[in-house]
């Protein structure tokens, strides 16, 4: 790949990373548990598969003091989208770390865009960073940069993205930006359209059947139901115009402006049979690792048996959860000042809360929702918008500071960060979140 010379420096640094982690007699390869995480994981992997070089995998949800105790007695080390926000790191046996997450005061090797001036939060996932380390599965890189809602791509990301464009993995097209053009049957692809929400139309089945009809659009041929997909452009920008029309009448301009966008086409391969939308594969994965079964969304990407299938079964029960998620926090979201607040414990599972957290987003203002976690602590999860971080906001940094202050684990990106902290710290801890303010 012709590197352009402002990422000289960090591709020199991923062959140092690359060294280190391919000279590794056994290896446990340590990923965090969402899409990024086990894309990332699913790279390191196929670098090391390939090599035969014996690894264990681990997927870690927060990379606390437990975690840290469990990796005490390993030899060697790699950390994949996560290590970088965390100092007991330094205490580890050999360890190299390929994250993009905000990073200080670790001295084991690591390549971290952010070390280069590369943004990681919106220009570098962290599956695109041990994509620049291994050159492995571009296709990863790409979707791992889609979990992490880093669009439009930009700076790293794009160049990458236009690499896989030129070995055919990926398509990219403009087209409606709504999940599910290639796997929903017509009607549901409208009905559960949730980002964007459609008033009128989104969770009103009868509503849709009708604008379908009068728009003169089949959703049956030869008794099956047709998808998006199978439109044809006529069909696509009646339906298009017509969802537009919608929006405007509720004056959703900004909406109606992003309905239509760059989509991303995976080409079959090894591991799909058929083209499918990466943001389709990429919510498979997060419905996988936050659903405890991030092994199995390895596994889809390895393209393993079965594996397919049961992600699309946890796909199932990860979409009903955020839609029940999102129905509770439309009647309980508070104004906490400086920003909204959500308290989801015993409603919302942590391992959605911050998905529900984004979906409201959008209100001015960054989000943050809490949920029960393991051992009575909380965990708390907080996302903004790109426009609120050009005026000055840092999620990752202040949940950082607030749990170095009431004993939590805490970190992320300006635009989406989490914590997890003892509940009995839970009024400090909300007090301390004021510092968005500034
Ligand atoms: O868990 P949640 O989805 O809210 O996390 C948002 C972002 O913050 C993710 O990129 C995650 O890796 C990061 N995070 C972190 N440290 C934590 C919790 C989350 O760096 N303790």
């Amino acid at each position: 790949m012709d590197v352009p010379s402002e990422f000289s420096s960090f591709f020199q640094r991923a062959l140092e990373i690359k060294k280190i982690a391919l000279s590794m007699k056994n290896p446990l390869v340590v990923h965090h548990h969402d899409t990024d995480g086990i894309t990332s994981g699913a790279i390191v992997k196929t670098a090391l598969r390939k090599r035969g070089i014996p690894h264990r995998m681990k997927v870690v949800k927060t990379l606390d003091e437990r975690a840290v105790e469990e990796l005490r007695k390993e030899k060697e080390i790699i950390l994949v989208d996560l290590g970088a926000g965390n100092k007991m790191v330094n205490e580890l046996g050999d360890v190299v770390i390929i994250d993009h997450h905000q990073t200080e005061g670790i001295e084991k090797p690591q390549l971290n865009p952010l070390l280069f001036g590369i943004d990681g939060g919106r220009e570098l996932s962290s599956s695109g960073a041990a994509y620049a380390v291994f050159k492995e599965r571009i296709d990863l890189a790409i979707i791992g940069a889609i979990g992490d809602m880093q669009f439009p791509f930009k700076g790293l990301n794009r160049l990458l993205l236009e690499r896989a464009e030129e070995e055919g993995k990926i398509r990219v097209e403009k087209d409606l930006v709504l999940y599910g053009r290639y796997s929903r049957p017509l009607v549901q692809f409208i009905v559960f359209s949730d980002a964007p929400y459609i008033p009128s139309l989104s969770f009103n089945e009868d509503n849709v059947v009708l604008l379908l009809k009068e728009i003169g659009i089949e959703t049956e041929k030869d008794g099956r139901a047709r998808t998006y997909s199978e439109l044809n452009s006529a069909e696509k920008r009646k339906l298009v115009s017509a969802l537009v029309e919608v929006l405007m009448a509720k004056g959703k301009e900004r909406l109606a402006s992003k309905l239509v966008g760059e989509t991303y086409l995976l080409m079959p391969s090894e591991v799909i049979k058929y083209p499918m939308d990466a943001s389709e594969f990429s919510t498979m994965l997060n419905a996988c690792g936050r659903h405890g079964k991030a092994d199995v969304g390895v596994g889809f990407c390895l393209g393993e048996k079965g594996a397919k299938e049961r992600a699309e079964e946890l796909l199932l029960h990860h979409k009903r959860m955020i839609r029940e998620g999102i129905k509770y926090a439309r009647t309980s979201l508070n104004d906490f000042g400086p920003f909204y607040f959500l308290d989801g414990r015993e409603k919302i599972d942590e391992g959605i809360i911050g998905i529900v957290c984004g979906m409201l987003g959008g209100l001015g203002k960054p989000v943050f929702g809490i949920a029960d976690s393991e051992d009575g602590r909380i965990k708390i999860s907080g996302r903004g918008t790109v426009g609120l971080i050009e005026k000055g906001l840092n999620l990752g940094g202040v949940l950082r500071g607030c749990s170095e202050k009431y004993r939590g684990i805490g970190g992320g990106h300006q635009i989406a960060a989490g914590a997890t902290f003892p509940k009995e710290n839970l009024n400090e801890f909300l007090l301390c979140l004021e510092k968005v303010r500034q």
